[in-house]
């Protein structure tokens, strides 16, 4: 069974159409990236989610319980950091963790050795009686995973959760993230950086404008992604236009001689050069594209030029 179903999901905030159409199913143990820039539409499906907003239309399944009408089952089985992760600073992680344990309704008897052993999961044993206001940002997020992992979910929902953390940080989270997963766990997580759901992630649904415009396994992405081709030809007008006459969008690449970049499919390749040579274009090379997830999510969102820009430096840094 899937852990998390969306079907035609929309929302309507006063006349404004946020989201509209989603499907998503994520599957037991597997980390699952909600990628989209800003105002795309993320949090706002989030909060349908884990049940802070209700959908217009479509419905929302956590273990087959839907959101809307078996509220508590299906709430049962989330754990999540709702916007901030809300931890009391003048108290220690522990006593935090206690405090959410009392309120996630663990009996007194089990209630301590659930909160060591997600103390041990997360990596907080050493620094666990320490008050939090003495913690980085990083051991903050990683004391709210904690605390979402008390009630043993099976879904995890994190918004957007490695932002502001540095890059040693980063990696701690998302080697956190695949240690749940391989424990079983599924993890819904949104990011706008490219690089960290490529890092993170074993399937991305990627969000623009409300919609979702692509969704698959990373792995492909990345395949397929770098099956771009760059196409040596003399004129490179002829080519854009002979491609555009069959809806392949092309656009010039001169870096090193006269040339066009198609970014498609592999399978998709043969059928580009077949259209160029019964338009009589001259061919003189093809190359294999590279650098290309990343213009294959500009070219998807198309106005990400911000969170392109974040995707390269999170990817050099890491
Ligand atoms: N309560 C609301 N009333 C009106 N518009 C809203 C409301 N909440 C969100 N929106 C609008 O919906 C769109 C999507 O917002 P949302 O916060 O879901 O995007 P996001 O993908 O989480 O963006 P970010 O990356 O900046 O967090 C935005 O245009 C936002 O202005
Ligand atoms: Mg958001």
């Amino acid at each position: 069974m899937s852990v998390l179903t969306l079907e035609n999901v929309a929302k309507k905030i006063g006349s404004r159409l946020i989201v509209e159409n989603l499907e998503m199913t994520v599957e037991p143990g597997e980390v699952y990236g909600f990628l989209g820039p800003n105002g795309a539409g993320k949090t706002t499906t989030i909060r349908m989610i884990v049940g802070l907003a209700k959908p217009t239309r479509g419905s929302i399944k956590v273990m087959g319980h839907d959101v809307q009408h078996d509220r508590r089952a299906a709430l049962a089985s989330i754990g999540t950091i709702v916007e901030n992760p809300e931890t009391y600073k003048y108290l220690t992680g522990r006593e935090n963790l206690v405090h959410y344990a009392r309120l996630a309704g663990l009996d007194a008897g089990r209630r301590n050795q659930r909160i060591d052993e997600v103390v041990d999961f997360v990596g907080l044993t050493g620094r666990i009686d320490e008050k939090v206001k003495r913690y980085s940002l990083g051991m903050r997020q990683r004391l709210g995973v904690g605390q979402a992992l008390l009630a043993k979910p099976k879904l995890l929902v994190l918004d957007e959760p490695t932002n502001g953390l540095d890059p040693s940080g980063m990696r701690e989270f998302r080697e956190l993230m695949r240690r749940l997963a391989d424990d079983g766990m599924s993890v819904f997580v949104s990011s706008h950086l490219l690089g960290e759901i490529q890092m993170m992630c074993d399937r991305v649904a990627i969000l623009k404008g409300g919609r979702i415009i692509a969704e698959e396994r990373v792995a492909d992405l990345i395949e397929n992604a770098s099956g771009g081709v760059r196409i040596a030809v003399q004129d490179t007008e002829a080519a854009m236009s002979a491609l555009a006459a069959q809806s392949i969008s092309a656009h010039s690449d001169s870096a090193a001689g006269s040339a066009i970049r198609v970014m498609v499919k592999r399978d998709e390749v043969p059928n580009v050069i077949r259209q160029l040579v019964a338009a009589d274009v001259d061919i003189y090379g093809v190359e294999q594209g590279r650098d290309s997830l990343e213009d294959m999510f500009l070219q998807l969102t198309d106005d990400g030029a911000a969170s392109a820009v974040a995707a390269g430096e999170e990817s050099r840094n890491g």
